[in-house]
């Protein structure tokens, strides 16, 4: 095989080759190879750990290659799966695509590679992007299409991505769930035939199923060793991935999902697919996670290295009751137990159908004046007086049947023309029409009002509790009523760009009654997402576990709720409460006013201990332990920095029962080389740490025999926050 590499790309400049036949896009600990001659097929040949140039004759040498379209279409020679099905104006419906030419160019943040494609006989042009975020090694992929004729093409398939994996012993670790129990690790063996994960909810498309997966190549997925492909499509609406297996072939396919979403595409118009982001790991499941957190704190959160305030949100501990005085008083007794931040929940609008339950309100975002006197001014007054910044939720997608907007606007919700309006939460809610421009621009003028009139709000929490129900805009023509899921995401990101264009600096939680919207599709235009509405502490492990695979722990609120969990009735050492939270966005969502004194000063000794270790919870490498889903009693988990002078320890005893096995747990993210002392930061009584406090142990001993548990966690709900820093 004859290679060339475009050398311009190496040395950092803008190339333009057609000529050059082997192209490889490198990050540091991983690289694809694609091959593109002009006039023939691009041919996508290997994707795994890095390799130089000096190396790509040995992957041909060693029958690594692949060989395979790196983009199949429909239509010609098509028994097998395919990317892209079109139908043009003259009904043929096949694609037949050749190279025109490869670019491949850098700027700050990626290097990109484009390889042009145009359809031998009719005005069709393809590109298919390769980007490689620069100090991360996620690598992403999409495409661009082009009607360059002068009739609409139908697009019936447009995966974002195309896929050949090795087949081997191939394990699939994905995460799924339903509401309250988001983000739960499942992991099989792939056996022959077809795997797809997917959603249809329309508007929140992470409460089943989250669109990412890691796929082992030799075994089922192992934490810290091993070759594993991580893979995300940063899409909010619905999506299908597709694990097509067979005996002797393996490809995954990602993208928007499909069906009931044929879309026209007009002459001269361009249609992009999400981003598919991809890492390939031979340091197992953990070096994905942490080449996503990494990826995803540089380019795919709003500032995803700021620290995150501490905060108190006022749900479950006043849900609709919301008014001056009690939020004064939440606002008084957080600030005094270190917090940050107040965000006052749902309750606080609706001036002619006061929101007192979910049945009402939504989409008049005006202040309730019988609760709130004062208005959102009070609020800010009593936010200054108490130290603490101040936020506000919001759901500005929606409607209530019972709401001056849906009496104003009865276009501007999402209906099935000529037939009766489905009814969500409280049998009223209704979702707006986010494909229709006036819609979009309401939806912005939520947050601009709220922003122009109170500049000083600091965080919104903005939530979605519908699916979309009834399929149906008054907006879009009836030929295009296939584009409504997405044009639909595709209206929200327009909403967002403008938000972020003005209020860069104004922190968004992203929340969909829970964690049902924990994509890299909206999370670029938010600071964090709510995980779930479980706050379980004990079934957040397993929930915590499961989002930390993808998702970085500064994004991940995690909240320190009543003695008495509201979902599941459980109750838990507060002890345990704050160190499950404390190792996620760390916050609180009780009623203070409920708090035992000691169980104040046990949070306010808590949540200082936080601030102290949040640089390392927050931007450090995430190393997992000891699985919860591994049925062991026990769940062990730790952050460390890069340098690796600090980490902190995480220990939770989940099962108890009489000698029962405790496993030792050995640390990972160390020098072996330096010693670290332990410090105890949530003893329930200062004078009475663990025994562990106060000593000084070699990366050595921590990382290769460990230490022994059994000792530490002896009763049920026993937990443990260790901080061990570099003695020098
Ligand atoms: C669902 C969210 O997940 C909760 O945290 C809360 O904000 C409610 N909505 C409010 O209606």
């Amino acid at each position: 095989m004859k290679k060339k590499i475009c050398l311009m790309l190496l040395l950092g400049g803008l190339c333009s080759s057609s000529v050059a036949k082997d192209y490889l896009v490198s990050t540091p600990n991983t690289s694809l190879l694609i091959t593109a001659v002009p006039g023939e097929k691009s041919k996508f040949q290997y994707y795994g750990s890095r390799i130089e140039e000096r190396d790509i004759q040995g992957v041909y040498d060693s029958g690594q290659a692949f060989g395979v379209e790196s983009y199949p279409v429909f239509g010609l020679n098509t028994p097998g799966e395919r990317a892209m099905a079109v139908a043009h104006a003259d009904g043929n419906m096949s694609l037949d695509l050749v190279v025109e030419e490869v670019r491949q160019y850098e700027d700050a943040g990626a290097q990109t590679t484009e390889i042009r494609m145009k359809d031998l006989v009719y005005p069709f042009i393809l590109k298919q992007y390769f980007k490689a975020y620069k100090g991360t090694d996620v690598i992403s992929t999409w495409v661009e299409v082009e009607n360059v004729g002068k009739k609409p093409v139908t697009l019936y398939r447009f995966a974002s991505a195309f896929l050949p994996v090795p087949r081997g012993d191939n394990w699939m670790t994905h995460f799924h769930g339903y509401w309250g129990a988001e983000h739960m690790m499942d992991e099989e063996k792939l056996t022959n035939g077809q795997k797809v994960i997917s959603n249809k909810d329309g508007l929140a498309n992470t409460e089943t199923d989250n669109p990412s997966f890691m796929l082992s190549m030799d075994g089922k997925a192992q934490e810290e060793y091993g070759h594993v492909l991580g893979g995300a499509l940063a899409w909010s609406g619905t999506y299908l991935i597709k694990m097509d297996v067979r005996n002797t072939t393996f490809n995954i396919s990602a993208g928007m999902n499909e069906e009931t979403s044929h879309y026209i595409l007009e002459s001269k118009e361009r249609f992009v697919t999400p981003e598919f982001a991809m890492t390939y790991s031979t340091t197992g499941k953990g070096g994905v996670s942490r080449a996503f957190h990494r990826w995803a704190r540089q380019y795919k959160l709003n500032q995803g290295n700021v620290l995150r305030d501490i905060l108190l949100n006022s749900w479950e501990g006043v849900y609709f009751k919301v008014n001056q005085k009690g939020m004064d008083e939440m606002m008084e007794a957080f600030s005094a137990m270190g917090g940050e931040l107040f965000v006052m929940d749902d309750g606080w609008f609706g001036d002619k159908y006061p929101r007192d339950g979910g049945n009402s309100s939504l989409g008049d975002w005006t202040v309730c004046k019988k609760k709130l006197p004062e208005g959102i001014e009070g609020l800010l007054r009593s936010a200054k007086k108490h130290a603490i910044k101040f936020g506000i939720w919001i759901e500005p997608e929606m409607a209530n049947t019972k709401s001056e907007l849906f009496e104003n606007h009865p276009d501007w919700i999402m209906r099935a023309k000529g037939r009766p309006l489905s009814t969500g939460r409280g049998k009223t809610q209704v979702v707006l029409d986010l494909t229709n421009p006036e819609v979009q621009d309401f939806v912005f003028g939520v947050v601009d009002n709220l922003m122009t009139k109170h500049p000083e709000i600091a965080y919104m929490k903005w939530d979605d509790n519908s699916s979309l129900l009834d399929y149906g805009s008054s907006y879009l023509p009836k030929n295009k009523q296939s584009h409504i899921y997405i044009n639909y995401h595709r209206g929200l990101n327009k909403v967002l760009e403008r938000i972020r264009a003005k209020y860069p600096e104004l922190v968004l939680q992203v929340c969909a009654g829970g964690g049902a919207r924990v994509n890299y599709g909206l999370l670029p235009y938010f600071n964090e997402f709510w995980t779930s509405d479980d706050t379980d502490a004990l079934q957040r492990i397993y929930m915590q576990w499961g989002v930390s695979n993808f998702y970085p722990a500064i994004a991940m609120a995690s909240h320190v709720s009543a003695d008495k969990n509201h979902q599941t009735g459980r109750i838990l050492p507060l002890k345990f409460r704050f160190d499950v939270a404390m190792s996620g966005r760390l916050g609180m969502e009780i009623q203070p006013k409920d708090m035992k004194e000691e169980d104040k000063e046990f949070a306010k000794r808590a949540i200082a201990a936080y601030k102290g270790i949040r640089p390392v919870v927050q931007l450090g490498d995430l190393y997992r332990l000891v699985s919860p889903y591994d049925n062991k009693g026990v769940a062990s988990l730790m952050y460390a920095t890069p340098e690796k002078d600090r980490a902190v320890f995480f220990a939770y005893k989940i099962s108890h029962f009489i000698n029962m096995i405790v496993p030792n747990v050995r640390m990972s993210g160390l020098d072996a080389q330096k010693r670290y002392r332990i410090k105890d930061l949530t003893a329930v009584k200062t004078n009475e740490p663990c025994a562990l406090h106060g000593k000084v142990i070699s990366g050595k001993i921590l990382m290769e025999e460990g230490i022994a548990l059994k000792n530490l966690l002896k009763s049920e709900y026993s937990s443990l926050t260790l901080e061990l820093e570099e003695v020098k």
